[in-house]
């Protein structure tokens, strides 16, 4: 496979994923598809964009001709796509870009492919690793469309699909689009759902950044309910390197559950951001706990994620390379020394200088 077309690339996981293919693999084109909407931000590839075998194409997965003009132009053999509208939270307030994106969007990249790529149903059912395989759609998804846990347990590979809010329910309907493309037509897949994301360029309106954003300017740190919801965490460059594993050396038709084994009650966790940061900001020990704010819960809020993700070390060996204490740390030392790009994605600042370079 030569060329590949990364869509969603200028988005908080996607960067960190074009950076991986583009790093370990000069031999390749790596096409970074994206609309650049509030939360793509080409900044965040910086260190690589003049690398020789990397190309930003600016489109939108809903439009059909924008995305069939890369295809002709490319002649793209694989893409791995991440494009996506990504926050529970405007998914409750405005559902239908959700459904336009990750839905309409999804189905419109599947049809290029069946168009474009010559395919058999040899292809897609014979389990070809990434050495002999021709094509191959990888579509990146979430752990949120097992729907909620209780107090125990585990999401797998085999958990029935649950999805419980617009944005999971948009994220499982685009797993099983994948799913039939490739029964029906023998487009080639793999799948692979994550479990929640943290690290350097993420968007500040999710928990994490939000907590870091708000505990460096003193502003209340908004608790939904009553804290005790469970997210399992994994530091996004762990992530990338899965995906770049998985993308190489999985069968056609997998589909792997990515995860840390690293669950944390919203509250505890902010409270460990917030014995991090007073360290690190010399602030006195806890002097940013009066920052906690209960607030009115999120609607139908989903208790508890957490991944099994077993199968992934035991075909690939792979495993989370960074421990959370230091992932977290990391984290929030970027955000310290990079308070000029909170300030610009914050402000929108960013948006109006490249949406003035990439206007058609
Ligand atoms: P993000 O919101 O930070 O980035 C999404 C990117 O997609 C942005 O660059 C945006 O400009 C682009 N995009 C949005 N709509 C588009 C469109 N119509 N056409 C082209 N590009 C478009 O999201 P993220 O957190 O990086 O998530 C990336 C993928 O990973 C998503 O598919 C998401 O469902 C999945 N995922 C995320 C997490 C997480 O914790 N953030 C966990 C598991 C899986
Ligand atoms: P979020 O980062 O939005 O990710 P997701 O909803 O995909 O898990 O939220 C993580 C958890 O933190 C979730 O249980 C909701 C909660 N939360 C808050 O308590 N306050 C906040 O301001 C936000 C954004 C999230």
């Amino acid at each position: 496979m030569k060329n590949i077309i990364i869509t969603g690339g200028a988005g908080f996981i996607g960067s960190h994923v074009v950076r991986e293919f583009v790093k370990n693999n000069p031999d390749k084109k790596i096409i970074n598809l994206d609309a650049l909407t509030y939360a793509g931000n080409l900044e965040n590839l910086k260190d690589i964009e003049n690398a020789p075998n990397y190309i930003f194409e600016k489109a939108d997965i809903t439009k059909e001709e924008e995305i069939e003009k890369l295809f002709r132009r490319y002649k793209p053999d694989s893409v791995v796509h991440l494009a996506a509208e990504s926050h529970v939270d405007r998914s409750i307030a405005d559902p239908n870009a959700f459904i336009n994106t990750n839905v309409i969007g999804t189905a419109n990249l599947l049809n290029m492919c069946r168009k474009y790529w010559a395919l058999s149903p040899v292809e897609s059912r014979g389990n070809s690793d990434g050495k002999k395989r021709m094509h191959l759609f990888y579509h990146v998804s979430t752990d949120e469309v097992y729907g909620a846990l209780g107090d125990t347990g585990f999401f797998t590979e085999q958990t029935p699909y649950d999805p419980q809010s617009p944005y999971s329910a948009s994220k499982a309907a685009s797993d099983h689009l994948v799913r039939a493309y490739g029964n029906t037509y023998g487009v080639p897949f793999i799948l692979s759902n994550c479990s929640n994301n943290y690290g350097p360029n993420h968007f500040p309106e999710k928990l994490i950044p939000l907590c870091i954003s708000n505990i460096l300017q003193e502003k209340p740190l908004p608790v939904y309910g009553d804290g005790n919801y469970t997210r399992d965490w994994l530091f996004v460059v762990d992530h990338a390197r899965a995906i770049h594993q998985i993308f190489f050396e999985a069968k056609t038709g997998e589909t792997y559950n990515i995860g840390g084994f690293n669950e944390w009650k919203n509250i505890d966790l902010i409270k460990e951001l917030i014995k991090q940061m007073d360290e690190k900001l010399g602030r006195e020990k806890g002097a940013s706990e009066r920052l906690i704010t209960y607030v009115k819960d999120r609607p139908g809020h989903d208790k508890r994620y957490a991944i099994d993700a077993t199968k992934l070390n035991k075909d690939l060996g792979w495993k989370p390379s960074v421990s959370f204490q230091e992932g977290l740390g990391r984290t929030i030392d970027w955000y310290l020394e990079n308070q000029e790009w909170l300030k610009n994605v914050t402000s929108g600042a960013y948006q109006n200088y490249y949406a003035r370079q990439y206007s058609s």
